[in-house]
Order: structure tokens, then C-alpha cells, then sequence
């Protein structure tokens, strides 16, 4: 059944409260501006694509170590970075209104009207205030860097930053990774991990917010080699938007982004776009940051960062090839791309409208729920050694006695469960069960021996 992009956002918002998948931060106490609460499912959903994404990249490599970092560094790490410089957004203020606006999106917003004229550029100056029509101020930089105070003191000295993305990390510990893990060029550190940004704008529910999760890997390249790595990168990360998010690729653009409008270090960038509910907007990104990162770090530390080719006898400084991800843009594209809403059998016979998240699997919060068809002992105590089954396996499973069974059903389509299995009273003679398909609603009796591993051979 088709739903148009504003119905999809209220009812996406609507479900993940409902069912338990994201809140509003700190509700109880009025709440807080663009914070949001992993719910039970929510959080089982991050962590399968976390899982998902370590396993890919860093597990399933032998090119690719992982490595965690803390949030907190030397503030002269982000100093040598450039971030206290020029980690800096476009601000415009509405005279009027008082509201704040990012000029670069204000300008975007312009240039996507009908009938814009790509040889007539937007002028700021000719630009209103999007909602009172007020006189907007003169651009000005704003750092996004989060402060704080380390330690008793709050002068100075005591000050640093929460990291603006797990980058900066990783480049800082190189010249340890390199060191003590006897890997060759080229090779990659991956980490992933929480990044704050003082967001002017945030917004558009969990795409947008101040503290937000990526996962990201710095690809240590010889120079020459840097466009062929970068063409890896791009490819791997166009098959997991594909293999692992199940994106349909007519949701996905492949953004080159022109010299004037990429970030200060990148000789080469690509974002990944994904037609979000609200527009096509930035899901993940890739960039070329050439030695920039190495060279500032090794000047600022007056550490050798060079890279000794075992081969040549050579020291170089090496190029940084850097795809990374969004872990909260994943989860919001995951759901925007599956919610659906079709048609169910009522028990009367009749049809009714059915929400239901057609999630991948290997993604989906619970694998497998057991419904026994009555809350009678021995259907209960089949279910129960079924559940006990599959936690021994490692797979997520939820128990549900409540409601009748097509409420049960409705339950686990909106929270994305693949399958259901019903055990019946023909399950204590012929020692099976049905298993009904989240998607086709189809069902077929597969044996209790067998069903765990029917679940894991799926997966
Ligand atoms: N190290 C490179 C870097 O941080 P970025 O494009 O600024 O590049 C990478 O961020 C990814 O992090 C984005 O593609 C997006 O998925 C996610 N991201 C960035 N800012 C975000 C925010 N304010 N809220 C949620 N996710 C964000």
C-alpha cells in the first residue's frame, strides 16, 4: 500500500515509541532538545548492524584491525587536526523570528525549488527567512566542538573536547597500531563509538541529533595507491547499503562532491545519499585525506609517523583512504526502507490494513517468536523448551501466551520478527509446528527437532 512521505515519518516516529524501538531523551523531565532513547529493539537493532559491520569489515578482513578509543584526548590532538580552527558550520539568524539557520542548507533548499536557474546562483543576501519571511543576519562560523572540563579545575587548563567523529583516534594511534600489529601496507583501522557535534540544526527525528554513533575506518594507502583504494571502499560500501541494508537501489545516489564543497582535508569525496521520508540527504560518506591527518599529527607531536616499506627500505608518509558510516542514519534508513503497510485475513474473513516492518533478518531485533495457541501446560512447556533451543543457539527469540494469535502476529510484524511458530494441539501428536512467514503470511509445519536449525539456516 503505498504511503507518502510525511505519513511514513509520523508513523515511523509513532511505532518506534509504541513498540519500544526509539524515545524521546529524558521525557520524564520535559525531555531534552534532540536526544532520543534506544528502546529494547532499537538497541538490538544497532547492535546487529554494529555486529554486522564489525564482522564485514574488520573480523572478515585480513587487512583491517579494530581498535577502541576514548571520546576524551589531548585537546592538542584536535588542535593538530584543524577541528578547533575549521570544524566550523555557516550561521545565519532571522532578525525577526529569531531562528537559526545553517546557510548551506538554506542555499540547498533554494537550489532544489522548480524552475531554479543552475547558471544564476543563489545570492544569501536575496535569501528570507524560510518561515516568517523576516531579514536574515550576516553568515557567520560556528565551531561544532563540544567542550567540557577535565579534572577539578574549570580554568584553561583543564579543558578538552568531545570528539567530533572516532577519526582522530585512530590517526593518533597509529604509530601505535603500526608498531605492535606487524601489518603491511595497506591496511585500515576500524573503530566505532559516539561523536558529539554542537549542531546548529538538528533534527528530522534520529538523522540529525548532537551525540550520535559511527563507525569508521582509516585505510592506510602508499600514495600511488590511493585512487584504487578508494574505488574499493566505494564498492564495498555500495554492497553493504545493497547486501546488508536491503536499500532498494532506486533509493540511493552516489554523490560526487565538487572541489568548492569538500571538507578541508579531502582530496576526494562521496557521500552516499538516501531518500529519507524528508528528501535525499547524506547517509554515509567517503573521502580521500590524502597524508593531511599523518603530517599535522607528526608536525604537532614531533613523532615519526612514516611507514618503513619492508620491501624498498623506503619511509613514507602514508595517504588515508576513509569510508565511514552512520550508526543512527543506518538504523533510521533500515526502518524508513521496510516499514509497509498491506493487508491481512481477519478471523470474520474480512481484510485489514497490517504494519509491519519487512526488515532483513539477519538485522531484525528478535529472530523467531514462539507462540503456544493456548495457555495450556503442555503447549506452554513445548514453547518454553523450544525458546530454551533457540537462546542456546546464540538467537534472539521472544515468548508470547497473550492475545489471540493474529494480535500476536500483528505484534511481531511491526516489530519486524521474520517468523512466527505457533505450536498447536497437532504439535504434542505429530511432534511439529507451524512457522508463519512476516512477509507472505504463508505458513508450513517444519518438526520442533528441526526448528532452530531451520531459523539459522535462514539467516
Ligand atoms: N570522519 C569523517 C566524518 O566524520 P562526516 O560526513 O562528518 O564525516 C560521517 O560524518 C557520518 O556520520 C555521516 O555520513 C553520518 O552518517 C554520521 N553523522 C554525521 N553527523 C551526524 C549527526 N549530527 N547526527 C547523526 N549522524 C551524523
Amino acid at each position: 500500500m503505498p504511503i507518502s512521505p510525511e505519513q511514513k515519518m509520523d508513523l515511523l516516529v509513532s511505532l518506534c515509541k509504541r513498540r519500544g524501538f526509539v524515545y524521546p531523551g529524558s521525557e520524564i523531565y520535559g525531555g531534552f532538545a534532540n536526544s532520543w532513547d534506544y528502546g529494547p529493539y532499537g538497541a538490538e537493532l544497532r547492535r546487529n548492524i554494529r555486529n554486522a559491520w564489525w564482522q564485514r569489515f574488520v573480523l572478515g578482513r585480513d587487512d583491517v584491525v579494530g581498535i577502541e578509543t576514548p571520546i576524551l584526548m589531548n585537546p592538542k590532538a584536535w588542535e593538530a587536526s584543524g577541528h578547533l580552527q575549521n570544524f566550523n558550520d555557516p550561521l545565519v539568524d532571522c532578525k525577526k523570528c529569531k531562528h537559526r539557520f545553517r546557510a548551506d542548507h538554506l542555499l540547498e533548499a533554494k537550489q532544489a525549488e522548480p524552475g531554479y536557474d543552475k547558471e544564476k546562483p543563489v545570492d544569501l543576501k536575496n535569501v528570507r527567512c524560510p518561515l516568517c519571511g523576516g531579514e536574515l543576519t550576516g553568515v557567520r562560523q560556528f565551531n561544532m566542538m563540544m567542550k567540557t572540563f577535565v579534572g577539578v579545575m574549570e580554568d584553561p587548563t583543564s579543558v578538552a573536547y568531545f570528539r567530533p567523529e572516532t577519526a582522530g583516534g585512530m590517526f593518533v594511534a597509529w604509530k601505535n597500531v603500526r608498531d605492535s600489529s606487524r601489518k603491511k601496507l595497506p591496511f585500515g583501522i576500524a573503530q566505532t563509538g559516539k561523536a558529539f557535534r554542537n549542531e546548529i540544526t538538528p533534527g528530522n527525528f534520529i538523522f540529525r541529533t548532537r551525540e550520535f554513533e559511527q563507525m569508521e575506518i582509516e585505510y592506510f594507502v602508499k600514495a600511488e595507491d590511493a585512487s584504487r583504494a578508494f574505488d574499493m571502499w566505494l564498492a564495498e560500501q555500495k554492497s553493504w547499503v545493497h547486501d546488508v541494508l536491503k536499500l532498494d537501489p532506486s533509493h540511493v545516489v552516489y554523490h560526487e562532491i565538487p572541489d568548492a564543497e569538500r571538507a578541508f582535508y579531502s582530496a576526494r569525496s562521496v557521500d552516499t545519499e538516501y531518500r529519507f521520508p524528508f528528501g535525499l540527504k547524506e547517509l554515509y560518506g567517503i573521502a580521500n585525506r590524502t597524508d593531511y591527518d599523518l603530517a599535522r599529527h607528526q608536525d604537532a607531536s614531533k613523532e615519526d609517523l612514516r611507514y618503513l616499506d619492508p620491501e624498498t627500505g623506503e619511509k613514507v608518509l602514508p595517504y588515508v583512504i576513509e569510508p565511514t558510516w552512520g550508526v543512527d542514519r543506518s538504523v533510521l534508513a533500515v526502518l524508513s526502507e521496510h516499514l509497509d503497510i498491506d493487508e491481512a485475513d481477519t478471523s470474520d474473513g474480512d481484510k485489514e490494513p497490517r504494519m509491519v516492518l519487512r526488515l532483513p533478518p539477519r538485522l531484525a531485533p528478535v529472530k523467531a517468536a514462539i507462540l503456544p495457541l493456548q495457555k495450556k501446560d503442555d503447549l506452554v512447556r513445548v514453547a518454553r523448551d523450544l525458546i530454551a533451543s533457540f537462546r542456546g543457539a546464540g538467537v534472539s527469540v521472544e515468548y508470547d501466551e497473550s492475545a489471540s494469535i493474529g494480535k500476536r502476529y500483528r505484534r511481531q510484524d511491526e516489530i519486524g520478527t521474520p517468523w512466527c511458530f505457533t505450536v498447536d494441539f497437532e504439535s504434542l501428536n505429530d511432534k511439529k509446528v507451524t512457522v508463519r512467514d512476516r512477509d507472505s503470511m504463508g505458513q508450513e509445519r517444519v518438526a520442533i527437532g528441526d526448528v532452530t536449525g531451520w531459523v539459522q539456516n535462514k539467516l
